[in-house]
């Protein structure tokens, strides 16, 4: 019987799947390598929500066939170490794109209207100051730059449509877009970010991509941008980000994702001007939490069972 460690909190669906497939399942809540080292020492396959899998946790998981992430994002797994033991990882490639997508067109559309702030002229009340809520903006007709257009990029995409926007993709691995949106045009970053009035982020964070956004690349947006990132912190550099926000120089940002999760008490973000911030939250819809707890699930099943679900395993060249 294959035994099978779960964690973090996975909904019920996933877990009952394996189960019903005589599994033998391991759940715990503990975070700590040193934790970790223990529990999963015997384990045939992990499946992981937010805590790290680094070398010296997986170099003690002897039985280990397959690293399943709950989620889409890898760069809490060592990807080296599982390469060089031929270990799959997999990811939930089809569950969270459309409950991200949705979390940025929230986004774009509280920031463009200001819903905080008139939220808090009602309930402080200060009904009748209405007008001093100023600069609100509509999608309509404005340019919505994509950096990255893979599945969260191409599922926002869908949805501004219906906004009559025109969006502008920066994504050079890609030659075209995959699907049928328009108008859309694929542009140089620096056109992109020069000329767009909403800018959204949906690339891997890397060394490549740390910092991509930082200060030469807010200074080139123009001040009535607003730019959201849902990707990972460490993308967009957090400093540059609140300077541009003091300063002025943007309409307003909205985060998911920040360079220290949880951020401190302390961090300057937590206060800056014309911004939403959420807790990492994007994909915690009730939907796409069932979805990804059932589709790792059914990741570990097919890799234990030889018949891996090749779109989902990031490593593939290793099987
Ligand atoms: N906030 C959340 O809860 C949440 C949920 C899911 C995913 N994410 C993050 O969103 C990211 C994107 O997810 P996805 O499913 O769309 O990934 P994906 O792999 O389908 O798409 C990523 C796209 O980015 C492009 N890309 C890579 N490097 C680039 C670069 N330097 N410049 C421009 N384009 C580049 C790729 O060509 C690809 O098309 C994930 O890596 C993850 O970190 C966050």
């Amino acid at each position: 019987m294959f035994k099978v460690a779960l964690v973090g909190e996975f909904h019920n669906v996933g877990k009952e799947y394996l189960k019903n497939n005589k599994i033998n399942i391991v759940e715990t809540l503990k975070y700590e390598a040193e934790d970790l080292k223990n529990i999963l020492s015997d384990c045939d396959a992990i499946g992981i929500r937010t805590a790290k899998l680094p070398e010296e946790v997986l170099s003690k998981c002897k039985n280990l066939k397959v690293v399943a992430r709950h989620g889409v994002g890898y760069d809490s797994v060592d990807l080296n170490y599982l390469n060089q033991n031929k270990i799959p990882l997999a990811i939930t490639g089809s569950s969270n794109a459309v409950a991200v997508a949705e979390h940025v067109i929230a986004m774009f559309l509280s920031l463009s209207k200001k819903i905080l702030a008139s939220n808090q002229t009602v309930t402080q009340g200060q009904y009748t100051k209405k007008t001093m809520i100023q600069n609100t903006v509509e999608l309509y007709k404005k340019k919505v730059l994509i950096i990255g257009f893979g599945r969260i990029g191409k599922e926002v995409a869908k949805r501004l449509s219906a906004f009559d926007t025109e969006i502008l993709i920066y994504d050079p691995f890609l030659k075209d877009s995959g699907i049928d949106v328009k108008p859309y045009t694929f542009v140089d970053l620096q056109t992109g970010l020069k000329e767009s009035n909403f800018i959204t982020i949906h690339i891997p964070l890397s060394k490549d991509t740390e910092n991509f956004i930082s200060h030469k690349e807010l200074s080139l947006m123009k001040s009535d941008t607003i730019l959201v990132n849902t990707s990972r912190g460490g993308i967009v550099n957090q400093h540059d980000l609140l300077n541009s926000l003091e300063q002025g120089k943007l309409l307003g940002a909205g985060l998911d994702v920040y360079t220290v999760e949880p951020p401190p008490k302390d961090d300057p973000i937590l206060t800056a001007p014309n911004i939403i911030l959420t807790p990492h939250n994007a994909a915690l819809t009730i939907e796409c939490r069932m979805r990804m707890s059932l589709e790792t699930a059914k990741n570990i099943l097919s890799v234990l069972e030889n018949n891996p679900n090749l779109e989902n395993i990031v490593n593939k060249n290793i099987l």
